[in-house]
């Protein structure tokens, strides 16, 4: 029997990740290839008109999953019954500007968007903040929708968590799908700890440890890191825009694991709700290494942290932590 259409919410929809993210919702690739949808868009006024035609798109594109759009400039109709809110609509960062710049702008759609969510969504409705700050837009979300599970505001890190097993697998000249469990601490920022000390890598004489295939600790504790740490950066100055097809596939990759489950024995990373674990101040919205059973995620628990690492943890949450206090300063 055919299921039921999910609702899923994608904001911005009419900016550059929603063009490249709606068809792949359309598609499956986010929910799989037996899940009818029903995308919810919502853009601001003044591109009302560029989302009538990303809707006229999706009609010409013929997407036999595709059970119903709605595009919209009303928060309220956008957010009603949606069990999928994927948080992109906010101003992005631009070439020159810190992500702090863009702080005060973003948390105040975040304030009152998590109240039409609050109100209108489904419940168990899963949201996924991508809209930088991500994790303090998502902190801010969680904060004013007091009425929604934390378990299920998220934000995405998955992003760099594949731009992680990029490098690796660039370095090593493996194949993408042979690395796994890296892991993302911390902030969707240049703080960021992209961290190799539990990674593996799919070998013919079986799975070895990536740091010991790369032999090389002055690459992995220095230029790896800062690669990823800056590849949003990087992406901005090359293309003058911010990354969009790399951040609609980590989208629908966040998802797609969230409801359908992580494979046995991978984690992934995804900032969510700071339970303490790993000494990390509960309270943030923070990266760690989680899998995902049953359409909950739970983070990883027991990985040793060794010195380095634990130094680099400790500075992504100090730098959440202010951006905490910088958007409530921008919210009073
Ligand atoms: P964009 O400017 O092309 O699109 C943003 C869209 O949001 C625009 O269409 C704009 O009209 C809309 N918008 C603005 N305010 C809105 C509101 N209140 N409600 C609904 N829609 C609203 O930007 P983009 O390149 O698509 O990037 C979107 C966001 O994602 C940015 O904040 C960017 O920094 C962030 N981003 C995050 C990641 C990540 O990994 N977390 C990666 C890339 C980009
Ligand atoms: C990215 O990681 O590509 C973006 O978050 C960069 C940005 O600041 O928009």
């Amino acid at each position: 029997m055919a299921k039921e259409p999910v609702r899923v919410l994608v904001t911005g929809a009419a900016g550059q990740i929603g063009y490249a993210l709606v068809p792949m919702v359309a598609r499956g690739i986010m929910l799989g290839p037996d899940q009818p949808v029903i995308l919810h868009m919502l853009d601001i006024p003044p591109a009302a008109e560029a989302l009538n035609g990303v809707k006229m798109e999706l009609v010409d594109a013929a997407f036999p999953l595709l059970k119903g759009v709605v595009a919209t400039t009303d928060v309220v109709e956008a957010c009603t019954g949606v069990n999928i809110a994927v948080m992109v609509g906010g101003f992005p960062r631009k070439e020159g500007m810190e992500r702090k710049d863009v702080m005060s702008k973003n948390v105040s759609i975040y304030k009152s968007q998590a109240s039409a969510l609050e109100k209108h969504a489904a419940a168990n409705c899963k949201v996924l903040v991508v809209a930088n700050p991500a994790n303090t837009n998502a902190l801010i979300l969680k904060e004013f929708a007091p009425s929604i599970p934390e378990k299920n505001i998220t934000c995405l890190t998955r992003l760099d968590h594949n731009r992680a097993l990029g490098q690796i697998s660039e370095r090593l000249n493996v194949q993408v799908s042979d690395v796994k469990n890296v892991i993302i601490w911390g902030n969707h920022s240049s703080t960021q700890y992209p961290d190799v000390c539990h990674a593996t890598v799919k070998t013919p004489s079986g799975e070895k440890p990536a740091r010991e295939l790369v032999a090389n600790d002055e690459w992995v504790n220095g230029e790896f890191i800062s690669t990823v740490q800056q590849r949003g950066a990087a992406i901005i100055k090359a293309r003058k825009l911010s990354s969009a097809l790399s951040a609609a596939s980590s989208a629908c990759d966040h998802i797609r694991d969230w409801v359908l489950g992580t494979p046995e024995g991978t984690w992934v990373s995804m900032g969510v709700y700071s339970d303490g674990s790993y000494n990390v101040p509960a309270g943030l919205i923070y990266s760690f290494p989680v899998t995902c059973r049953n359409g909950e995620w739970t983070i990883v628990q027991g990985l040793s942290i060794d010195a380095f690492s634990r130094k680099k943890l400790d500075l992504t949450a100090e730098e959440l932590t202010d951006e905490k206090a910088l958007a409530y300063s921008c919210l009073s």
